[in-house]
């Protein structure tokens, strides 16, 4: 049995054979010994970036004992936060925000030294947006490395290694730049080890406290130990953490983000068939899906994927691949066919409306990328929004979590109080997001408002047969056209 809590002869422990992506002491016997210090079951954690990932795992950490100090270098955020409001909407968070802020174990600062030099845990979490030639931009996390380094070389070589994990969606290889960047700026020992997070926007909490898998990838026995301690509490259900070399560990991310993007893009594409041949998607995806080495997770046409995520990650996967020569083509294709999906939904407005839309006011119901959040990052609704305003209309649009984040990013659009208020004096309505308030609507209000009783569907939230009924012109996606009479009689289909 080997303990491996020497301190300072094995504080490096990146013994991790790079080509092969072994880590020996993952099948080595071994006795874990403390390596963070004070009670066992108790860690400080740092988070640093107070988003949408930050602030869910570390209000969850809370949850479970830790004591978590969210750190951000944005002063209104961590303002909101201190005054007990959240800067984002996710489900469940602010409450699980107020309890643990109230019972000492959750706090907000702007202060990086205090907050790296208490932590036996540093979780980076700060955004990894798409550079301008589609590679994933690291200057945030290795800033976050750098002032890490700082903080720890002043508390000495002697100091119990703090464990600094990315869990910023990162490209294979950062990781271990940012253990490179602090080894060459001090001689402070620390783990380095990557943890991606698989968390949805809108179900955050939900997959974090009882996740699929936790991955992690480490290369020495005091991030396991740390690693397999924190995420115990959430594992209790026997789902599976993977503890793998770490370059896996970041391939792990973009492979899982890459192949549900992949999902939606085919599904997408064989709607676009659907229309083109006559045939139903619904019942083609119904037909498909019971198959069950298919599924029917992910497999829903729409307005094409969007958020801070997919778009990104989709791109950052085919940066990895012109780096060393290997062109993915599989997920170029995946990234086009979304891209294309808003212009073609677009076309299908335009032809029943027409080219110039000058005069005319379109409604939007939804303007987050999807339901349960209010991000609005890469947004399928604001790129239809923004060509329904190039093409002159003046657009109004309802969102029950959204409008706070538009009226900031996308002013050029009305927001409206309320989803019936953004109705009168429009010519159609255009579904960009299905929130569960849009599912059932009063449509006799609906046909009464609008001008023309005109819906165009970008998430296939109703029935055709209803809306032929009801004498609504309806367009949907991959799925044949309802073309409502003058009159507003019952509709052919
Ligand atoms: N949003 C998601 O659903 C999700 C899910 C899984 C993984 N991820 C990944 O997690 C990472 C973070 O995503 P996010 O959506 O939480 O981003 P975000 O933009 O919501 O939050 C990032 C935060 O980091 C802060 N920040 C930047 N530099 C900092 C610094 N030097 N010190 C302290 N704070 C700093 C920013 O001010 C911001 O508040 C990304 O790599 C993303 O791909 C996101």
């Amino acid at each position: 049995m080997r303990a491996l809590n020497d301190g300072i002869s094995l504080q490096y422990l990146w013994n991790a054979d790079e080509k092969t992506g072994t880590v020996p002491f993952l099948n080595a016997a071994f006795e874990f010994s403390d390596q963070h210090g004070g009670d066992p079951g108790l860690m400080k954690l740092t988070m640093v970036g107070s988003g949408y990932v930050g602030l869910v795992t570390g209000a969850c950490f809370a949850e479970t004992g830790n004591e978590v100090t969210c750190l951000d270098v944005d002063e209104r955020k961590i303002a909101m936060l201190k005054r007990g409001e959240s800067p984002i909407y996710e489900p469940g968070l602010s409450e699980m925000i107020h309890r643990n802020a109230a019972a000492g174990r959750l706090e907000f600062t702007t202060d990086k030294a205090a907050a790296y030099k208490d932590a036996d845990v540093i979780f980076i979490c700060v955004g990894t947006p798409s550079d301008t030639d589609g590679s994933a931009d690291l200057q945030y996390v290795l800033r976050v490395a750098g002032d890490i380094a700082e903080v720890i070389d002043t508390l000495g070589e002697h100091q119990n290694p703090k464990t600094v994990v990315v869990k910023s969606t990162v490209p294979v290889g950062t990781s271990h730049k940012v253990r490179d960047l602090i080894k060459s700026r001090t001689n402070a020992p620390f783990h380095i080890a990557d943890n991606p997070e698989f968390l949805k926007e809108g179900d955050a909490i939900g997959d974090f406290m009882k996740p699929d898998r936790v991955v992690c990838g480490v290369e020495s026995e005091g991030a396991t130990k740390t690693l397999n301690e924190l995420y115990e509490p959430f594992l209790r259900q026997g789902n599976p953490i993977f503890m793998m070399d770490v370059r896996s560990a970041e391939m792990v991310k973009y492979a899982s983000n890459a192949m549900l993007a992949c999902k939606i893009s085919f599904v997408n594409e064989i709607s676009r068939l659907c229309e083109a041949y006559g045939a139903d998607v619904k019942n083609v995806r119904e037909g498909m899906c019971a198959d069950k080495r298919i599924g029917n997770q992910f497999l829903y046409p729409g307005l094409g994927y969007g958020g801070s995520c997919f778009p990104k990650d989709t791109l950052a996967v085919c940066s990895m691949g012109r780096e060393v020569n290997l062109p993915c083509k599989l997920n170029e294709a995946v990234h086009v066919v979304n891209q294309e999906q808003r212009g073609w939904f677009w076309k299908k407005i335009t032809d029943v409306l027409g080219e110039d839309l000058n005069g005319k006011t379109l409604a939007f119901w939804g303007v987050s990328f999807k339901p349960k959040t209010d991000d609005i990052r890469e947004s399928p609704a604001i790129a239809l929004m923004q060509m329904a305003i190039d093409a002159g209309a003046r657009v109004k649009a309802f969102c029950p979590e959204g409008l706070e984040n538009m009226r900031v990013e996308f002013p050029q659009a009305e927001a409206a109080e309320g989803m019936y208020e953004c109705l009168p004096g429009a010519d159609a309505l255009v579904v960009a997001t299905e929130w569960n308030e849009f599912r059932s609507p009063d449509f006799g209000k609906i046909a009464a408002m609008l001008n023309s009783k005109t819906i165009f569907d970008g998430r296939n939230v109703y029935r055709r047969s209803h809306m032929a009924e009801l004498g609504f012109t309806y367009v949907s996606v991959g799925r044949p056209a309802v073309i409502g009479a003058a009159d507003g009689s019952p509709a052919t289909t």
